[in-house]
């Protein structure tokens, strides 16, 4: 029986889950909430908020959903997955104990130190004076980061103590980030290129996906403010098979040993952010879900029906499955187009123009974010608002693909970088 499916979430990553889904035959009616102007297109938007879990449940419960798979970290850490669960509703993804590894960098510091896994040398401050008086005796470059979730703004790299020394002062004093900066991690400045790392885990064991790479700074060549992302590619061609060995054997597996140890099952995905420093792999972070703009990528690669892979590691049946999982040859990389001035303030509801065009080419397709319909025209609704993605056989034809295709979407104030995977060519 075909299996009638919530995704929960707004951004281009649920609007890639529903298109990957879409393509499954044993799916049946989708529904997002709230989706946006682009998922309305391919599914039911429920105008139903993230965090609204009672509401999502009624209407779960209503329409006899038979999966609901929940995208944004603040679901997950606030624990929907607990909620549906004990509705007796099938969900997807980790429970709020396990999410924790995403909501308090204090948490996941704690484990990594615990597991031994390589990361930054780092000190949990709740008190801004000790802060302080830290990064002064250390100096720069030093990373100071609010421990809960941000929007992906809570983190300052320093290249100086005066710099470290107003993001205590934003975090700790101002509170700009609210009750995420009750608790600061203060950690040691690392080098080397940074890719992200998804291991889709059944509780027991886990599937590893290619290497993906995101950008996460707003201007070219890595400068300006971090952002949630602006563009991804996978593979991340000179990631090799023995790397991925290495990351998989010092970070991925200790964790989930970790989990194990302290009896928690960590169910859904996990996805570090890596390091790759002159002394090996080290963990930065780690989230409790699909990257955006990640996610974007790995469904246009991934050939295994996405339904199967959840279902799997749902019920923790990933090893019956492992061998089936596919991924087609070839490359995806996916610009994400910004409206003016994020991941500051920014204007919305300007008219979005293009999108049809860029679609033309078979090898693209354009997922949407801050977008929403206002009287039949699409028009912006957020900071990142589309996704532009495409494929190739090698990383340049579908890094050239994607960006023919951003280039022909306008709307007012629009910007996107024009170097994404540009290291990854030579
Ligand atoms: P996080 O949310 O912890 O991944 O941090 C956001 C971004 O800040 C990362 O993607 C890195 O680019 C950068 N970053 C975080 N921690 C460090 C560190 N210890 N050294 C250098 N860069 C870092
Ligand atoms: N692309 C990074 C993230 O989703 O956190």
């Amino acid at each position: 029986m075909a299996i009638d499916t919530l995704v929960i979430g707004s951004g281009a990553r649920e609007h890639a889950l529903l298109w990957k889904l879409k393509q499954s035959p044993r799916v049946g009616k989708l529904y997002v909430a709230p989706g946006n102007g682009g998922t309305a297109l391919i599914a039911e938007n429920v105008p139903i908020g993230v965090m609204e879990f009672d509401k999502l449940v009624k209407f779960a419960q209503e329409k006899r959903i038979g999966l609901v798979v929940p995208g944004p970290d603040d679901a997950f850490v606030g624990g929907i997955v607990d909620v549906f669960q004990a509705h007796g509703l099938r969900v997807w993804g980790p429970s709020r104990e396990a999410a924790q590894i995403e909501g308090s960098k204090a948490f996941s510091k704690q484990l990594m130190q615990d597991a031994k896994i390589p990361t930054a040398e780092f000190k949990i401050f709740t008190d801004s004076a000790a802060a302080l008086a830290y990064v002064r005796t250390r100096g720069a470059p030093i990373v100071v980061k609010a421990s809960g979730l941000a929007l992906g703004k809570g983190v300052y790299v320093c290249r100086t103590t005066e710099e470290a020394e107003r993001a205590i002062q934003e975090i700790m004093v101002e509170h700009v980030h609210k009750a995420a900066g009750d608790e600061v991690v203060i950690e040691e400045y690392l080098e080397g290129p940074e890719i992200s790392v998804h291991a889709l885990s059944g509780g027991v064991t886990h599937v590893l996906f290619p290497p993906s790479q995101d950008h996460k700074r707003v201007e070219d060549g890595d400068q300006g403010k971090n952002t949630g992302g602006m563009g991804t590619i996978v593979p991340v061609p000179w990631v090799t098979p023995a790397m991925m060995a290495d990351i998989e054997n010092r970070i991925v597996i200790p964790t989930f040993e970790e989990f194990n140890k302290r009896g928690v099952r960590f169910q859904g995905l996990l996805f570090p952010g890596l390091l790759l420093t002159k002394d090996g792999p080290k963990a930065l972070e780690y989230n409790a879900r699909f990257g955006d703009p990640e996610c974007q990528v790995y469904m246009r690669l991934l050939k295994t029906d996405l339904l199967d892979l959840l279902e799997a590691s749902i019920d923790g049946t990933l090893d019956a499955i492992r061998d089936s999982i596919g991924w087609h040859r070839g490359f995806a990389a996916n610009i994400v187009i910004a409206s003016g001035g994020y991941p500051d303030a920014y204007k919305t509801g300007f008219p979005i123009r293009g999108i049809a065009e860029a679609e033309q080419d078979e090898h693209v397709v354009v997922f949407q974010a801050g977008t929403k319909m206002d009287n039949g025209q699409l028009v912006t609704a957020g900071g990142r608002v589309l996704s532009v993605s495409a494929i190739g056989s090698t990383l340049k034809q579908a890094l050239d693909r994607a960006y023919a295709a951003a280039d022909k979407i306008h709307f007012e104030g629009m910007h996107y970088r024009q170097d994404i995977g540009a290291k990854s060519l030579t």
